[in-house]
């Protein structure tokens, strides 16, 4: 018997609807969401079921296995809680959280359950994280020096709920990368708020009074610093979402743009009789894209097409986070299947938000280093 999937949300969750149909441990994909019109545009679209409008209603459903939430922010501490109490393996999508208290929360309700938790950072699953970290996996970079993360975003127009948002409560895109390729945590943060965000654009009732954050992030075992931008607000430059890496040796810059390939610097030794070491500039290679996913998935990490079976016409399907969400999906699903810990278990996940959540606590005590809590068990 596969595996039957709610998909709770259907905004950026619609995405994932296909991903769970085309993959071959999936039985079932249910969809779950309060605006009834929408849901049934996707259910008709894709070939669904009917389907529910409240998450509650999902769980009191016996042939659900698995739910991958993607409600707004504010809601996925409630309902990774509540769908944890009932049984139900758990995706979110990032934050996990966005207090100390809701990540511990979390944490006490997976622990011991047995139950699959993964937290859906799509930052680590993406093309050129995964050429980094075969680069950094071969000891091509010597020792780093350098990291840059950063994610800037402009939330004029989105719904209320985004208005004011902390910019470090959304910090793990710009931060998973450089914990994950180093298998570190965060030991300590210290962050300044920049900027003085319009009191037009504090309407969703946060305490934050900045656009931008900057925050330096010192981790354990590691003479790197981790130096993360996040700007949501009154910050006039495209969508970047992104990070860049410099060792001894080499070096990775990008623009954070899916649309925009990565580049190497290799540093070489300095021209006979010049000083300072020459820096080579070249196109980062794509490492394979669909590796290590089942045939019927890899197309999805390109854009592309699909009519599955029962759906009334074609449908693209965009490959946007450098074709991470096949990998993600393949990941959840395949740790139920292998009844394993999920690569982004709730310690691991808590691990990765904690620190932007402490840094936003910094910002607001003028840049005060802050030390962020040790998940491990
Ligand atoms: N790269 C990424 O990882 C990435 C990218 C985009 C969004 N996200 C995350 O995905 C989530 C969803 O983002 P979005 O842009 O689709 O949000 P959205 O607000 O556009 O859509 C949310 C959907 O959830 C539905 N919904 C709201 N409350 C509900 C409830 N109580 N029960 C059932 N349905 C409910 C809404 O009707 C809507 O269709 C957010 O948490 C966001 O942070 C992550």
């Amino acid at each position: 018997m596969g595996v039957t999937v709610a998909v709770v949300g259907l905004g950026f969750g619609r995405d994932f609807v296909p991903l769970y149909r085309s993959h071959p441990a999936v039985d079932r994909v249910v969809p779950v969401d309060s605006d009834r019109e929408r849901r049934a545009r996707v259910s008709e679209e894709f070939a669904l079921e009917a389907g529910y409008d409240d998450l509650s209603s999902a769980l009191d459903d016996p042939t659900i296995d698995a739910v991958h939430i993607l409600t707004p922010v504010a809601t996925h501490a409630d309902f990774v809680v509540a769908a944890l109490r009932a049984g139900k393996h758990v995706a979110c999508a990032v934050p996990m959280a966005t207090s100390l208290d809701d990540l511990t929360r979390i944490i006490a309700e997976h622990d011991g359950s047995g139950l699959v938790y993964m937290m859906m950072e799509t930052a680590v699953y993406g093309r050129e994280f995964r050429m980094v970290d075969e680069l950094v996996s071969a000891g091509r970079f010597g020792a780093l020096t350098m990291y840059r993360g950063f994610h800037i975003q402009n939330l004029d127009g989105f719904p209320a709920y985004w208005q004011g948002f902390p910019p470090m409560h959304y910090a793990t895109h710009a931060l998973s990368p450089v914990l994950a390729l180093l298998d570190t945590t965060v030991e300590s943060v210290r962050c300044l708020g920049a900027g003085r965000l319009d009191e037009k654009r504090r309407t969703g009732g946060f305490d934050n009074p900045f656009p931008a954050e900057i925050a330096l992030f010192r981790l354990h075992g590691h003479d790197l610093v981790a130096d993360v931008t996040m700007a949501f607000s009154q910050t006039a430059h495209p969508y970047a979402e992104g990070f860049s890496l410099a060792g001894e040796h080499l070096g990775f810059d990008w623009a954070g743009d899916d649309a925009v390939e990565g580049v190497l610097h290799r540093m070489e030794p300095p021209a006979p009789g010049e000083r300072g070491n020459r820096v080579v500039v070249e196109p980062a290679p794509t490492s394979s894209r669909g590796a290590g996913l089942p045939p019927s998935l890899a197309g999805f990490t390109v854009d592309t097409e699909v009519q599955l079976d029962g759906m009334p016409r074609p449908v693209s399907v965009g490959a946007s986070h450098g074709g991470s969400h096949p990998h993600l999906v393949h990941e959840f699903i395949s740790s139920i299947v292998e009844r394993r810990a999920s690569r982004i278990d709730s310690r691991v996940a808590a691990a990765w938000t904690a620190p932007g959540i402490v840094a936003h606590q910094s910002a607001l005590a003028d840049g005060a280093e802050r030390a962020v809590p040790d998940y491990s068990k």
